[in-house]
């Protein structure tokens, strides 16, 4: 192997919770590198269902130890209910999870803000997921952020928080009238993030090195998807981190050397939750079904998901980014009961064919969706372990996204459990 990179490669919720916690059987280190508990990555596998936001999904194997790098952003509150959570469902992760010293907390004056920001933009609201993301990579940015490390040392973490917080209650107070937040509130966190936490912090960069070294096998998981990418995606409807590739190294603190591949997952339509662009978003009616079918509801926020037929436009362009080495389609069960299917082969912009996906959001909202139609299969393919099972139709939906994405699609997911999947090649070598 040794590094394998397992990426969300639309708009998030592609199913990399389902994806990752399969791969994971002989990987010695699973580690997340971007976003935070913005990200709900769900696991169906025989010790039950689980709903993750920070702790990686390969936890439940017996030796597969999880590790969240220096890109994530830590709500230690969340963190230590994660841990209560999954040892609650019998999980064992004594001596399983390390978190790096260097991963920057979400503070509750971030939670705060993000509330603050989202309420103040009105129409123009990103739709966050209020989980203050996006305040605590700011402040990491404006090199004011407090990071775990600090839940070792109280003088130090005192000593920041007495330097940042001045600065957010002049934001909180006079940028949005609110009641500015009190020292003493934050400080007594700091006891129990210290009594909970301590022994879980330390250095995440020197253990994924070595075991790179030792020829172990890393499995780098993503969070959200391409398109939500603070750089690449479609700003201003994006998070506040990076999750493509090169997230995955920054945030993992892990060369590019190590790398031997690359899965991009999609969804075998389209998801978004929160606002922005959508270019083969389905009206209302239309949703409804496929979203009452689905459960499209966000793992994070209880929020409908906004639901569209696949974007081969966009997924090509997130190839161009991640340079998947394969394709790994979820929820093609989803489509067993409809009676045809689309596929969005181009755009149509005024009188312009446009195949690459615009990077002017201007551009993109006026894109018009060109497809292909495919007629459905109307079988279950739930559970399907085999691609020789699958119906023709279904086959060929396969190989159509396949020939417009210009890349193999490897594995197929048909169920949300472990074992409801078809692997057509080995990933990991
Ligand atoms: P993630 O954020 O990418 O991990 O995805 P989420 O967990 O937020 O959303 C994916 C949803 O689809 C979860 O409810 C999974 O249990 C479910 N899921 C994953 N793969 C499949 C599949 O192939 N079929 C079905 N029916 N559900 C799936
Ligand atoms: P997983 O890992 C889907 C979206 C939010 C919003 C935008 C910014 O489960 O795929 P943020 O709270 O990050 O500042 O919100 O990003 N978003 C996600 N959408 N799945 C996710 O994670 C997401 N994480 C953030 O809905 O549009
Ligand atoms: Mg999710």
């Amino acid at each position: 192997m040794p590094a394998y990179a397992v990426l969300g490669a639309q708009w998030g919720d592609e199913g990399k919770g389902k994806i990752v916690d399969f791969l994971s059987e002989d990987i010695q280190i699973v580690g997340r590198f971007s976003g935070g508990n913005n990200a709900g990555h769900t696991v169906v596998n025989d010790d039950g269902e689980f709903s993750l936001h920070l702790i990686p999904s390969g936890i439940f194997w017996p030796n597969t130890f999880g590790v969240v790098g220096a890109g994530v952003v830590v709500d230690p509150d969340i963190l230590i209910s994660e841990i209560d959570y999954l040892i609650n469902k019998g999980i064992n992760i004594t001596n399983k999870i390390l978190i790096s010293e260097r991963a920057h907390i979400v503070m509750p004056y971030h939670i705060i803000l993000d509330e603050l920001m989202e309420k103040s933009k009105g129409n123009n609201a990103i739709g966050t997921t209020g989980k203050g993301i996006g305040p605590a990579y700011a402040d990491k940015a404006y090199r004011l952020g407090i990071r775990m490390g600090d839940i070792l040392n109280l003088d130090l973490f005192k000593s920041k928080l007495n330097e940042v917080l001045p600065h957010v209650n002049r934001i909180i107070s006079n940028g949005y009238d609110s009641k500015p937040i009190l020292i003493d509130e934050v400080l007594e966190k700091w006891f129990t993030w210290n009594d909970r936490l301590s022994n879980l912090i330390g250095n995440v960069e020197k253990k994924v090195n070595n075991s790179l070294l030792n020829q172990e096998n890393v499995l780098l998981e993503g969070a959200q998807g391409a398109l939500l990418d603070l750089d690449l995606g479609t700003y201003p409807y994006v998070t506040s981190s990076n999750p493509t590739i090169g997230g995955a190294f920054t945030g993992l603190g892990i060369n590019p050397k190590w790398l031997s591949g690359i899965a991009g997952i999609f969804k075998a339509y389209t998801t978004r939750v929160g606002a922005g662009p959508l270019p083969s978003e389905l009206d209302m009616e239309s949703a409804k079904e496929i979203r009452n079918i689905a459960n499209e509801f966000g793992t994070t926020t209880g929020r409908p998901r906004r639901i569209g037929w696949f974007d081969a436009v966009a997924a090509r362009y997130t190839y161009q980014m991640n340079g998947y080495d394969s394709a790994i389609l979820t929820r093609l069960d989803i489509l067993d009961e409809l009676k045809s299917l689309k596929i969005c082969k181009s755009y149509k912009y005024g009188s312009q064919i446009l195949e690459d996906f615009p990077l002017d959001l201007a551009v993109l909202e006026k894109c018009e969706p060109i497809y292909e139609e495919i007629e459905g299969w109307c079988t279950s393919t739930y559970g399907v372990t085999e691609y020789s099972d699958l119906p023709d139709n279904a086959k060929l939906y396969v190989m159509k996204i396949e020939e417009f994405i210009g890349c193999n699609i490897d594995i197929i997911s048909t169920g949300p459990h472990r074992k409801n999947t078809i692997k057509r090649k080995p990933l990991i070598i």
